[in-house]
């Protein structure tokens, strides 16, 4: 899509006067009131969230034990609710997607469920960009059914440490490999995968496959019927600002219902018969299945006031801002930022760009804490990107304009080179 841009803040405020989710923002709680560009690791609180999360203290204030049975409150079945209101963020029917625990052991849930390796047919296969707890558990998983992950995990190296070419997963999808676990969007370069492509040809070769979307879900959307893989996991603490922390989510393709959970508990039952408390398991028929424990009440309420914005706002409008900062962004790199050593290391096109832009610069551990500094939340991944995600609910046209404007700030003035190189442990 070619779109015209200009320099100056006359143009940055005029985009936010036609843009269709500027009433959003002020629904957020914007820390310091600064420039926040790290929602694609931990999302801000909004009012919707932090009303959501009221009345179910609220509810148990009032309720008690009835909490999970009272007809108004019925946390009981929140957790369906919720993946009602979250399933069209990817396109999946509300029976497929639930909500429990976090991202990682919502991973090892999928494997225990469709990971079964045989003498012929035992690899797993990664890429070598996923965020690193999804190899940590399919590693350990292996290693549960006695294989080593140097022979069973077949990880595909990307050709420049930034995108995949899905050619190569594809050329590794060989006989012995039984399932695929991939990244949506990569978390540093920000890389769309062709998830259906992946999805295809697992599918042609009987090879499971399941995706990780903590980085797409919310800021891109999915087409689950069309893509048809078989789960997906994903973090809720990011685009979704349901809250640090905030429980994960998991889909399991209704196909798949009659297999019943690998890793069973007691919220996984069929509703109607859960509390007679038989002693032998009867699994839900849809991905409630997956539950184990009791659900977290007050950490699932924010991410329903959350939803609520979601439905309001439509997916497709978020994804349509969300593409125009990132682009603007770029522009804004190209044209002010590149004679001071800055590039990107996202992909340009739309259709194969995620939510946030990568920002290369050879200084940028300094560069990053200079921003800090002048109020702007930006992340910084070793060894040189620093990540600026504009998420469309909350960052504005002008704020893009201001940060690059601050960036060229730190640079005339050299302030970065009063900060010292070292990373610390959290970036
Ligand atoms: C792609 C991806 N998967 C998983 C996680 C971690 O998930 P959790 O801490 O919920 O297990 C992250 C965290 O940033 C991530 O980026």
């Amino acid at each position: 899509m070619v779109r015209q841009f200009e320099d100056g803040l006359a143009f940055a405020r005029a985009m936010d006067e036609q843009d269709p989710l500027r009433r959003f923002k002020e629904r957020f709680y914007i820390p310091q009131d600064g420039i926040y560009m790290d929602g694609n690791s931990c999302g801000l609180c909004s009012r919707d969230a932090e009303e959501t999360l009221l009345r179910a203290l609220d509810d148990w204030k009032t309720y008690g034990i009835d909490v999970w049975s009272h007809p108004e409150a019925n946390y009981f079945l929140y957790q369906d609710r919720l993946a009602s209101l979250m399933a069209p963020l990817i396109g999946a029917k509300g029976s497929e997607v639930t909500i429990c625990t976090n991202t990682t052991i919502n991973i090892h849930k999928a494997l225990a469920t469709f990971y079964h390796p045989t003498p012929e047919r035992f690899r797993i296969l990664l890429d070598d960009l996923n965020f690193p707890t999804d190899k940590y558990a399919v590693d350990s998983q292996v290693k549960l059914h006695g294989l080593d992950p140097a022979d069973a995990v077949k990880v595909v190296p990307s050709r420049d440490g930034k995108t995949l070419h899905e050619e190569d997963l594809i050329e590794a999808m060989t006989e012995d490999v039984c399932l695929i676990l991939l990244p949506a969007v990569l978390y540093r370069s920000s890389y769309l995968v062709d998830m259906k492509k992946i999805a295809d040809a697992a599918r042609d070769r009987g090879i499971i496959c399941g995706f990780d979307l903590s980085h797409s879900i919310g800021s891109v959307p999915h087409d689950f019927a069309a893509i048809d893989c078989d789960f997906a996991v994903w973090c809720n603490y990011k685009y979704l600002n349901g809250g640090p922390g905030a429980i994960a989510g998991l889909y399991i393709n209704e196909k798949h219902f009659d297999r019943g959970p690998g890793l069973a508990g007691w919220q996984g039952n069929r509703k109607d018969t859960q509390f007679d408390l038989n002693m032998n398991f009867e699994p839900a028929h849809y991905a409630g299945a997956w539950q184990t424990g009791t659900q977290p009440i007050l950490s699932m309420a924010p991410i329903e006031g959350s939803l609520r914005m979601f439905a309001e706002a439509g997916i497709e409008q978020v994804r349509a801002k969300s593409l125009n900062l990132t682009a603007y962004l770029m522009y804004l790199i190209d044209e002010k930022l590149k004679t001071w050593g800055f590039s990107y290391g996202n992909p340009t096109q739309d259709d194969r760009r995620g939510g946030h832009v990568a920002l290369e610069h050879e200084d940028a551990i300094r560069i990053n804490k200079a921003l800090k500094d002048r109020g702007v939340i930006p992340d910084f991944r070793y060894p040189n990107v620093i990540r600026l995600a504009p998420v469309a609910f909350y960052v504005s046209y002008e704020d893009v304009y201001r940060l690059v404007e601050i960036l060229i700030d730190i640079m005339e003035s050299r302030a970065y080179e009063q900060y010292d190189g070292h990373r610390g442990t959290v970036a």
